[in-house]
C-alpha cells in the first residue's frame, strides 16, 4: 500500500512548528528509513499516518484514503505504529493480552488472531513471556512487546519508531529479520532510527530530516556521502564509511559486504 505526504505542516497547540512542509511518496513494499537529530520532527511526521495527528496544512494519503477522512480506528487496520516509548502503547497485565488486543479489536476470527499472536511472539523472541506482566520485563523486551502487538495486526504498512534503541545484538538481528520478512510479504516498512548501521544494512531508502524539513532523500549509498547534510542534521555516516574515510579511501562502503568488496582496490 502506497503512502504519501503532500506539503505537510504540523504545528503543536503550544505553537511549535514541528513539520515544515514535507512532501514524500513511499511506494508499496519499500523499506524506508528516516534519520535526523533529536527534535527533527520524525515522530511528529509519522504519527500522521495513523491519524494521531492531522496536518495543520497539506494532506497525507494512505492507499487511496486521505487521513482526514478517516478515524484512528479505521486507519489502524492499514497502519501499524510501534511507539518510540513502549510504555505509551502497552496497557495490559499480560504480554499476550497486549499482543492480542489489536487483532481482536480489528475483528479477526479467533483462529487467525491466535495464529497472528503466536507468530508475533515467536518473531520477537517473547513466546516464553506470554503470561508475564510487561512491567516485569526490561525496556528492550517491552519494546519488542510493542512491536509484537503491531505485527499481530497484520497491517499493510508498519511504522517503527526507533525499534533498535536499547536492543542487544540479538534483538537488533531479530528486528532486521522482521523488517526483511515484512518486505518479502509486500508490506511497507517505515522506520525512524538513530542507528546508521541498522539503517544502511536494512533500508533501501533513507530520508534525512532536520528542523521539520527533509534535507536528503535517496539510497543510503547516495545519502551517506552528503557531508554537508549529515553535519546539518547531526547524523554520522555508518561506522564502516567512517573507517573508509579514516583509511583515506575515496569510496564509502556502508555494509560489511561492500567494505570487503572494496578491499582489493585499496590493497597496496
Ligand atoms: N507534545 C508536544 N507539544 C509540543 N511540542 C512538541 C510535542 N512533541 C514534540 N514537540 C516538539 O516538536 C519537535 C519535533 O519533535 P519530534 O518528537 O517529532 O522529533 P523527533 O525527530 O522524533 O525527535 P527524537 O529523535 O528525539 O525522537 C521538537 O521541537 C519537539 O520539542
Ligand atoms: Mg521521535
Amino acid at each position: 500500500m502506497d503512502v504519501s505526504f503532500d506539503g505537510v505542516r504540523y504545528t503543536y497547540p503550544g505553537g511549535v512548528e514541528a513539520v515544515k512542509g514535507v512532501t514524500l511518496a513511499i511506494p508499496s513494499g519499500q523499506r524506508f528509513a528516516i534519520v535526523g537529530q533529536n527534535g527533527a520532527g520524525k515522530t511528529t511526521l509519522v504519527r500522521h499516518l495513523n491519524g494521531i495527528f492531522q496536518p495543520t496544512e497539506g494532506t497525507v494519503h494512505v492507499g487511496d484514503w486521505t487521513t482526514t477522512g478517516h478515524t484512528i480506528a479505521e486507519l489502524s487496520a492499514k497502519v501499524g505504529y510501534v511507539f518510540q516509548n513502549p510504555d505509551e502503547q502497552l496497557f495490559a497485565r499480560r504480554v499476550i493480552d497486549d499482543v492480542a488486543f489489536g487483532p481482536r479489536n480489528l475483528g479477526f476470527d479467533l483462529d487467525r488472531a491466535e495464529a497472528l499472536v503466536a507468530a508475533a511472539l515467536e518473531q520477537t523472541g517473547l513466546s516464553a513471556e506470554a503470561e508475564t506482566h510487561p512491567h516485569h520485563l526490561s525496556l528492550s523486551e517491552r519494546k519488542r512487546v510493542a512491536l509484537a502487538a503491531v505485527l499481530a495486526m497484520d497491517t499493510p504498512i508498519v511504522v517503527l519508531d526507533e525499534p533498535t534503541t536499547g536492543q542487544d545484538e540479538r534483538g537488533v538481528r531479530m528486528i532486521a529479520t522482521i523488517v526483511e520478512k515484512l518486505q518479502s510479504e509486500g508490506r511497507t516498512v517505515i522506520a525512524i532510527t538513530h542507528d546508521m548501521d541498522f539503517c544502511a544494512e536494512n533500508f533501501e531508502r533513507t530520508v534525512v530530516m532536520a528542523q521539520g524539513e527533509v534535507l536528503a532523500d535517496g539510497a543510503p549509498s547516495e545519502v551517506f556521502i552528503q557531508d554537508a547534510v549529515l553535519e546539518k542534521a547531526r547524523v554520522e555516516a555508518p561506522q564502516l564509511a567512517r573507517l573508509a574515510d579514516a583509511l583515506g579511501w575515496a569510496s564509502r562502503p556502508l555494509t560489511v559486504d561492500s567494505f570487503v568488496d572494496s578491499l582489493p582496490a585499496h590493497r597496496r
